[in-house]
């Protein structure tokens, strides 16, 4: 049958597996309540037990077969380990998601090699790693999906103390287009989303009534074609796009979730 008869199959990803690490944070819990949603099975990874414990019930609850992994992505051994969970709970790999990640602020004088150091190692070497322990079970499948986890500042610079974050994300970004590039012919697309600010625990400061808040907020939104923050919500057709068939020729893109802040 064309594909033309029934577009929206191309997105069908029920019965996929994804693995998917950071679910205790603000975007891998909004990955998994949109993968489990959509039908995916689940393996979900974070450090925190508590909050791992609730998103694994919550997408239990949505229906979705889910395996928590009370670990994070910290070593070679340890991403073996969840693509080992998700190839022997359910028998395949067909979707990665990195939303494990961090920030830490402070002006280059001020800011320990230790934590530049840090900030790479998150969000760089672990999505690194990550997709490197993907690789084989989705080449072998002869097909995968990975999507990392960028922002708006691997283009843009800050001028509050960002110099760790800005390098990371930018790596990212490299990283991105690099591996699109060698796994493309195996089957596996790899693309990242880029978002801007959108309402998490670590930005609910920027959403708040308070004057501090109305002035930075106002200030941001002038350079925001779309005149608004980012919800939860905003991140589902990304998600979904790269995760299913719909986005097959594409790969290597870093995705601007950003109501046109980067356009301008
Ligand atoms: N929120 C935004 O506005 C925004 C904007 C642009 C980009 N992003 C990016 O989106 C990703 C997720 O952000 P988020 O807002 O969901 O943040 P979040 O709520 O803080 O979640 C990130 C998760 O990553 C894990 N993590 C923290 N430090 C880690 C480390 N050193 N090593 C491995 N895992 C670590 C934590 O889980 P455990 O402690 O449970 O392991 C945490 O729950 C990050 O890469 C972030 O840079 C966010």
């Amino acid at each position: 049958m064309s594909a033309f008869a029934n577009p929206a199959q191309l997105f069908d990803i029920a019965g996929k597996v994804a693995v998917i690490t950071g679910a205790s944070g603000a975007f891998g819990a909004v990955a998994a309540r949109t993968l489990a949603g959509a039908g995916c099975r689940l393996v979900l990874a974070a450090g925190k037990a508590d909050l791992l414990s609730q998103i694994v019930a919550e997408c239990t609850a949505l229906g979705a077969e889910v395996v928590g992994v009370n670990q994070r992505p910290d070593s070679e051994a340890a991403c073996q380990a969840l693509m080992q969970a998700a190839t022997d709970a359910f028998g395949a790999l067909d979707i990665l998601v990195v939303a494990s990640g961090m920030n830490k602020v402070a002006k280059i004088a001020d800011m320990p090699v230790s934590d530049f150091a840090q900030v790479i190692d998150a969000n760089v070497t672990q999505s690194w790693m990550l997709a490197r322990a993907a690789t084989p079970i989705m080449q072998a499948q002869g097909s995968g999906k990975i999507v990392l986890m960028s922002s708006a500042r691997g283009l843009l610079g800050h001028p509050a103390g960002y110099t760790a974050y800005c390098a990371s994300k930018a790596a990212v970004d490299g990283i991105t287009r690099a591996l699109g590039c060698e796994l493309g012919p195996m089957g596996i697309t790899v693309n990242a989303i880029a978002p801007t600010v959108f309402r998490s625990p670590l930005t609910a400061w920027m959403f708040a009534d308070a004057p501090e808040a109305e002035t930075v907020r106002t200030g941001f939104l002038s350079r925001v074609p779309k005149g608004r923050l980012g919800e939860p919500e905003d991140l589902i057709g990304p998600l979904l796009f790269l995760a299913s068939k719909a986005s097959d020729f594409y790969t290597g893109h870093v995705l601007y979730a950003d109501g046109g802040y980067t356009a301008g």
